[in-house]
């Protein structure tokens, strides 16, 4: 089970790094899940610096396919690499609905990143207007598509699955509706699957209960080491 929190755009590089002490010090003894954090790129270095040897991984949340090049904003695997980042999330939502981002950049940034030896996982999801036309299976179908034949199985690819409407929102998709999508998209590839959107301490345990759902990508509740550290321990209950 890996329980990875999504920072998004907050903390600054001094921020994350009084995060990450609290983080190892809460953490304490939790054991048998896997657990990353997901900082913006400022703040990646201090948060592999303080939890060096913790064993809880740092991803970016974003990386290009491109070794190098004229890509302004965008940063390459071997930055990543460099940095002893353990990974990249790709294809966020957010990624997708603000910043163009399509299924195909998707997977290509996921291919990319997987042949640089780094670990991804990446993101699908349907919009409440698309469940609410049941169109979710096709959505994701069509999301997964590129990401199957670009990629396919591999064994540091993690697919997330977080429904848009329950981002940030408090309204969590059920444990069926969860276990429901997940099955459909372990139908298509079948790697570890993480469930997001509105994942909190309280809610994380049946959740992550359901048979293809195996662990969480968190976002509001992985600001708080306490908190994130208190899902973590949930997660671990059930692993
Ligand atoms: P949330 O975000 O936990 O705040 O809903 C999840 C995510 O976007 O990864």
């Amino acid at each position: 089970m890996l329980i990875a929190g999504n920072w998004k755009m907050f903390k600054t590089p001094s921020e994350a790094k009084t995060f990450c002490r609290s983080l190892r010090e809460s953490i304490g003894d939790v054991e048998g899940i896997d657990i990353a954090v997901c900082p913006p790129y400022v703040s990646l270095a201090n948060a592999i610096e303080e939890l060096a040897g913790s064993g809880i991984d740092v991803y970016a949340q974003n990386v290009h396919w491109a070794e190098n090049g004229a890509f302004t904003g965008e940063i390459s695997t071997g930055m990543l690499t460099e940095l002893a980042a353990a990974g990249s999330i790709v294809g966020h939502s957010e990624r997708r609905q603000y910043f163009g981002e399509t299924d195909d950049t998707v997977a290509k940034r996921a291919k990319a990143t997987i042949d640089a030896g780094l670990k991804v996982i990446a993101c699908v999801g349907e919009l409440e207007s698309e469940r609410d036309a049941n169109e979710t299976e096709a959505v994701l179908a069509r999301q997964l598509a590129p990401i199957v034949q670009q990629v396919g199985v591999h064994e540091r690819l993690v697919i997330a699955y977080e429904p848009v409407w329950a981002i940030g929102t408090g309204k969590t998709a059920s444990p069926a509706q969860a276990e429901e999508a997940h099955a459909f998209i372990r139908g298509i590839i079948d790697v570890p699957l993480l469930y997001g959107g509105s994942v909190k301490p309280d809610n994380a345990g049946e959740l992550m209960s359901q048979p293809n759902v195996n662990g969480a990508l968190v976002g509001g509740a992985s600001l708080d080491a306490d908190t994130f550290a208190s899902l973590c321990a949930a997660a671990s209950v059930v692993a």
